[in-house]
């Protein structure tokens, strides 16, 4: 990379806030954070859980995760249910602790589980594992507001049908959350709901979680009955809104998981615009990991971005290519429908359309790749070109190297793997076939058509084909009568 070169950040959500400056005053409160991830998610019908269904290629709890552990708490404990074992599996290495909730008995019996675990003197952020895009900045918001107390992260919805309404009194203090099924017309008409998210000193939580009742419709342990019990203890509730709508989103079916998609695949779009990528269509990128780009990078519509990409300075990425954790030198030309994969290439390549590069490809600066030609564990010097439906893998080609159309490194006997070695300036003719191990020395000519099978020495020419010969007189046969 030639020059400074821009991170986008794993949130991008998080850069497209006018507030910057909320950092939170709980240096003396400890945090501790309960994300729930129990449900069925019975409307995503599927055998995965709901949680680790992917977003940007990540599964919706990491993303909750990853929103937890930039809030630095003491502790991060995950409530899980179905698919057995499938969540903690999905989370090992991982700092949080996975706490069973073997029977879904409703949101207040899921922190329960939790309870043992959490620190007396804390206060707990409670997030939810199917709400992925919610911000470090929204949470910090409400821990402040929580101030060692209660905070309540709710947002205002046109359609606030399903949700828990958030009771106000005259003065517009919280009074309780009532759910829709357990609502009066009236009530139902609040258009203020439950994000599901809130933040409670632990000493509180503890208490009132055990005076939790499944007397309602559900037959459930509801969480939110606990802003009533704050209200007749004489605890206030503070009720800080969500700054869009898309944070607070839960995912229930596969249209929700869409959408969210959407959501953020659009805001990486504008972050990378931000930071002066032309992109021909924001509409049409996709990011599932994390892009890096340097100066006056352009990006043409349809490519997807896995892992860890760099981009260097001056980069054209054309249409419908798929790159995943690969370096791109600046300067660099990658063409149409290109697809990459763990590889590093150098400056001022040209690499498509139609080619793939594959896991252990390496490009030096200025090396040329073209349409239909497969890479694989190749390291290519500088300036070496391979333009035509060619397969090079475990190969090492040395500088200025000119492989012609269809040569192949015939690397694999079925068994073994074997390295085929190019000297610089070597010239293969079209249609050679390498059969590795196999040297071609500097300077060295293959004749087009050849299959060699031993070195091929140095500044000579070589070629294993049979001699051209002419069949004076010969006749092409004549179609017989039908018998
Ligand atoms: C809940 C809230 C509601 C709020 C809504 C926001 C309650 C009683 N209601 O409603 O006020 O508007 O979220 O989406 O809290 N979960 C468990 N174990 C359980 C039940 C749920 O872990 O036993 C988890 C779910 O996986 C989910 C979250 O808690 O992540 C919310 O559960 P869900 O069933 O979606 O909540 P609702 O009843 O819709
Ligand atoms: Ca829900």
């Amino acid at each position: 990379m030639r020059r400074s070169s821009h991170t986008v950040p794993e949130k991008p959500l998080e850069l497209n806030r006018s507030v910057i400056s909320t950092q939170p005053t709980m240096s003396d409160s400890k945090l501790n954070i309960v994300i729930l991830a129990a449900g069925k998610g019975t409307r995503m019908n599927s055998a995965l859980p709901k949680v680790l269904h992917a977003l940007a290629g990540k599964p919706l709890l990491r993303h909750v995760i990853d929103c937890a552990k930039q809030l630095d708490p003491a502790k991060i404990i995950v409530v899980y249910g179905h698919g057995g074992d499938a969540v903690p599996r999905n989370l090992a290495g991982q700092p949080v602790l996975c706490v069973q909730q073997a029977e879904q008995l409703g949101t207040g019996h899921a922190v329960q589980q939790a309870i043992p675990h959490l620190d007396l003197d804390a206060t707990t952020l409670i997030l939810l594992g199917d709400v992925p895009l919610i911000s470090a900045q929204s949470c910090r918001r409400l821990l402040q507001q929580a101030n060692d107390g209660f905070a309540l992260l709710t947002v205002v919805k046109a359609d606030p049908t399903g949700y828990g309404r958030i009771v106000r009194n005259a003065t517009g203090e919280v009074q309780a959350i009532v759910e829709h099924k357990d609502a009066t017309e009236q009530q139902r008409q609040i258009k203020e709901v439950n994000t599901g998210i809130m933040a409670i000193a632990n000493a509180h939580l503890s208490l009132w979680l055990k005076q939790l009742k499944n007397d309602n419709s559900q037959r459930e342990y509801y969480l939110t009955d606990i802003v009533g019990m704050a209200v007749q203890q004489g605890v206030r509730v503070a009720a800080v809104q969500a700054e869009d709508e898309s944070e607070v989103s839960g995912v229930n079916a596969k249209q929700d998981l869409a959408g969210l998609e959407r959501v953020y695949q659009m805001r990486y779009a504008t972050r990378l615009m931000h930071a002066g990528v032309t992109l021909l269509d924001p509409f049409r990128i996709d990011v599932r990991g994390e892009l890096t780009v340097g100066r006056d990078v352009e990006i043409d519509v349809g490519c997807v971005f896995i892992g860890k990409v760099v981009v260097g300075d001056n980069v054209r990425i054309g249409a419908y290519c798929v790159i995943q954790e690969a370096e791109i030198g600046a300067g660099s030309t990658i063409a149409p429908f290109t697809h990459i994969e763990k590889a590093k290439i150098a400056v001022d390549c040209r690499i498509g359309p139609y080619a793939r590069l594959r896991p252990g490809t390496e490009l030096a600066d200025s090396a040329h790749v073209g349409n239909f030609v497969e890479l694989k564990n190749a390291q290519v010097g500088t300036g070496s070109k391979i333009n035509h439906l060619s397969y090079v893998g475990d190969a090492t080609v040395g500088k200025q190297v000119n492989i012609g159309a269809g040569t192949i490194t015939c690397n694999y006997d079925g068994v073994n793997k074997s390295r085929t070695v190019i000297g610089d300036r070597a010239f293969i003719g079209s249609d050679t076939q390498l059969i590795a191990p196999v040297t071609v020395g500097a300077d060295a000519t293959i004749g087009a058509g050849s299959t060699i099978t031993k070195d091929a020495p140095a500044n000579e020419l070589t070629l294993s084909r049979s001699r051209q010969t002419s069949i004076a007189g010969w006749k092409r046969p004549q179609k017989k009568c039908d018998v």
